[in-house]
C-alpha cells in the first residue's frame, strides 16, 4: 500500500550509475519517481521516459509527480563526447537544468544538483574546499559549472553537491574497465598523475540521504543551503586505484604506471582534484569511508 505520507523524491537520471543506487536507498523512507530518456524495462518505481531538454516534456512530468524535491543527476557525463560536442554538454548539462530550475520554481520543488569536482583545476596541492574558486578545464566541467551557478541564482535555498570519480553496480565505470581489460591483456598502462577520491555511488546515495535529514527536514536554516563536497575519504592516483582493484580481485596483470600525455584524449583533466568534506560533516555529523572500503564493499556487494 502506497504510504501518503511519506514525501515524494524525483531523481532525474534514475537508469545512470547514481541513479540505481539512489532509488533503493531512499525508497525506505520517500516516495520515488524517476525520469531517464530510455524506459527500464519493469521500473519498480514511477517513472517518465523524458528529455530535460524538452520543456513540455519536463512539465507534463511535473505536473504529474508534483516532487517536493528534485535530486538532478541527469547530465552528459561523458567528458570527452562533451568536448567533441559542446552543444549538446550545453544542451543538456545547463538548458536542461535550467528546465529544471524553472519547474522547481514553479512547483515550490526543493532542488539537490550534482556536480563535479572537474569544475576546479587541479592546481591546488591541498584538497578543495567550498570555498575554493573554481576554473574548469573542459567542456563538461564548465556546463556543470554554468548550471552550479544558475541553480544558485535562481533557487538559492538549493543544494549543489560536488562528488567525484564515481563507481557503482549501475553503470560502465573504471573498475569494471580494469577488470574486464585485464582478462584480454597482459598488461595495462594506467595514468600515474591524476589524483582524485573514486566514490562509490551507493556511498555517495547514503550521503545524500543523510544531507536531506539535516538540510530540508530539520527546521529551517538559512545556512545550510549552498555548495558541500561528497566523496569517499583518501585519495589515490588512477594508477593506484588500478593496482587496488586487482591486488583485491587477485587479477594476475602488470599495471604499468604512465604519464597522461601518453593518452591523447579529447578533454583536460584535473592534476589533483581531490574535494574536502568538512562542511558536509559538519552538518550530518556523518563521514564517508574510505574509497579503498567502499571499493571492497562493491567488489563483494555491487
Ligand atoms: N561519473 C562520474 O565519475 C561523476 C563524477 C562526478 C560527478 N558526476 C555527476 O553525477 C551525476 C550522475 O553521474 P552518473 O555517472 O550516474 O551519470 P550517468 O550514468 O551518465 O547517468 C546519467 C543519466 O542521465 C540520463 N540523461 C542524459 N541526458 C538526458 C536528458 N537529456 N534527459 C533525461 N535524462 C538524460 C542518461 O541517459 P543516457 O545514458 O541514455 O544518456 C543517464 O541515464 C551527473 O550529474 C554527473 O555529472 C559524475
Amino acid at each position: 500500500m502506497v504510504d501518503e505520507a511519506k514525501k515524494r523524491i524525483l531523481i532525474t537520471g534514475i537508469n545512470g550509475m547514481l541513479g540505481q543506487d539512489l532509488g533503493p536507498v531512499l525508497e525506505t523512507q520517500f516516495l520515488i519517481s524517476g525520469i531517464d530518456l530510455q524506459n527500464p524495462e519493469g521500473s519498480k518505481y514511477d517513472y517518465f521516459c523524458c528529455d530535460i531538454t524538452n520543456i513540455n516534456e519536463l512539465t507534463a512530468a511535473f505536473e504529474k509527480i508534483n516532487p517536493w524535491l528534485t535530486i538532478h543527476g541527469a547530465a552528459f557525463t561523458d567528458v570527452d563526447g562533451c568536448e567533441n560536442n559542446p552543444e549538446k554538454a550545453e544542451a543538456i548539462n545547463i538548458k536542461g537544468t535550467n528546465n529544471i530550475v524553472s519547474l522547481c520554481k514553479q512547483y515550490g520543488t526543493k532542488l539537490i544538483y550534482i556536480s563535479t569536482d572537474y569544475v576546479f583545476s587541479g592546481e591546488k596541492s591541498s584538497a578543495y574546499t567550498i570555498d575554493d574558486t573554481p576554473a574548469p578545464l573542459n567542456v563538461y566541467g564548465r556546463t556543470k559549472l554554468e548550471a552550479e551557478q544558475l541553480v544558485l541564482r535562481e533557487l538559492p535555498e538549493s543544494l549543489i553537491v560536488r562528488t567525484s570519480w564515481l563507481f557503482g553496480k549501475g553503470g560502465k565505470n573504471f573498475v569494471k574497465t580494469i577488470i574486464d581489460k585485464s582478462s584480454q591483456v597482459d598488461t595495462l598502462k594506467v595514468v600515474n598523475d591524476q589524483r582524485g577520491s573514486p566514490t562509490h555511488t551507493l556511498s555517495l546515495s547514503l550521503a545524500l540521504k543523510e544531507l536531506i535529514s539535516a538540510v530540508f527536514l530539520a527546521p529551517v536554516n538559512a545556512e545550510n543551503y549552498g555548495v558541500y563536497h561528497v566523496s569517499n575519504s583518501e585519495n589515490c592516483t588512477w594508477y593506484e586505484f588500478a593496482k587496488k582493484i586487482t591486488d583485491l580481485c587477485d587479477i594476475d596483470v602488470n599495471i604499468v604506471a604512465v604519464d597522461s600525455t601518453e593518452f591523447v584524449r579529447q578533454a583536460l583533466r584535473p592534476k589533483r582534484s581531490i574535494l574536502d568534506n568538512s562542511r558536509y560533516e559538519k552538518a550530518t555529523k556523518n563521514k564517508l569511508c574510505s574509497w579503498v572500503q567502499a571499493l571492497q564493499s562493491y567488489l563483494t556487494q555491487g
